[in-house]
């Protein structure tokens, strides 16, 4: 299948690390030109794999709670590579900002996991619409089942699923497609940390693995970003609105029907 995603500039939010740089990595074997919108610097070795992949990749180091840094990054990508073809929202941080944790630190976590995918959808619209572009939104499954303690990031990735369904009918006249890829259980540094909040991670990997469905594994970062550059690429050319669970059955499939997960 030729997903035609050649020379095309693609904004990934929090594309230096986990979920972000594998969608960042595959754009670049795809033929795309990924644009990094991340607040760490990158590994060293995965910058090198990425520019030997797409040389006309960029890296730009910001926050995107800043609302002058993101704008100027994405003028900068206009004026560096001509437009903007394509926007994943994945930048987030499931920060366990719970009832108990009061107002402040629950603007502040929607800051980062709401505002943020706002802005960015706001800010590349023009080009969006110039380039009949698309949006991927990376949301949880949190939004579904929730999680316990965390309202905030629940709260975002809940909006997340409204907001995919909103702008896909608000931007259908431009020929932008906009579609949302759910994580569940995605093996990250971001899902490692988590763990090492537990007396045994392994053991507490091991625990949750047992119950997902299909091969009793975590996802793959790979597996996740494959189902994103799909919904990007015109092989999704009429998928808009839509919500893809990319999580071995987990958050759906009945595992007491089944038994056990199996391999
Ligand atoms: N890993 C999972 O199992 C899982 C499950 C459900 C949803 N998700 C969602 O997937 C997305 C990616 O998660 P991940 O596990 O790869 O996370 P991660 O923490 O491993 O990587 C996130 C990246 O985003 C960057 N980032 C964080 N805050 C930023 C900010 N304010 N500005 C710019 N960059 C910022 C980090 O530097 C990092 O490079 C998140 O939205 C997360 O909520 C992940």
């Amino acid at each position: 299948m030729d997903l035609r995603l050649g020379d095309r500039p693609v904004i990934v939010t929090g594309g230096g690390a986990g979920i972000g740089a594998a969608i960042a990595l595959l754009l670049a074997n795809e033929g795309a030109v990924p644009v990094i919108f991340d607040r760490q610097p990158l590994a060293a070795g995965f910058e090198a794999e990425l520019r030997s992949a797409q040389p006309r990749s960029l890296v730009f180091q910001l926050d995107v709670r800043d609302d002058a840094a993101c704008i100027r990054a994405v003028a900068d990508t206009v004026q560096a590579l001509g437009g903007i073809a394509g926007l994943v929202n994945n930048a987030g941080a499931n920060d366990h900002v719970g009832l108990d944790a009061g107002v402040p630190a629950f603007s502040a976590s929607l800051q980062l996991n709401l505002v943020s995918v706002y802005r960015l959808a706001h800010l590349c619209l023009p080009h969006l619409r110039a380039s009949r572009g698309a949006i991927v939104n990376i949301g949880s499954k949190t939004a579904v089942t929730g999680q316990g303690g965390t309202s905030a990031y629940v709260a975002a990735k809940a909006a997340m699923l409204g907001l995919t369904r909103e702008w896909a009918l608000d931007l259908r006249g431009h020929g932008i497609r906009v579609n949302c890829v759910i994580p569940a259980e995605t093996w990250t540094p971001m899902y490692a940390s988590e763990l090492a909040r537990s007396p045994d991670p392994a053991a507490a990997r091991a625990a949750i693995e047992r119950h997902i469905p299909l091969g009793g594994r975590m996802t793959r970062a790979d597996e996740i970003a494959r189902a994103v550059v799909f919904h990007l690429s015109d092989a999704a050319s009429h998928t808009t609105g839509q919500w893809l669970f990319v999580d071995g059955g987990y958050t759906h499939l009945d595992r007491m029907a089944q038994g056990i997960a199996t391999g």
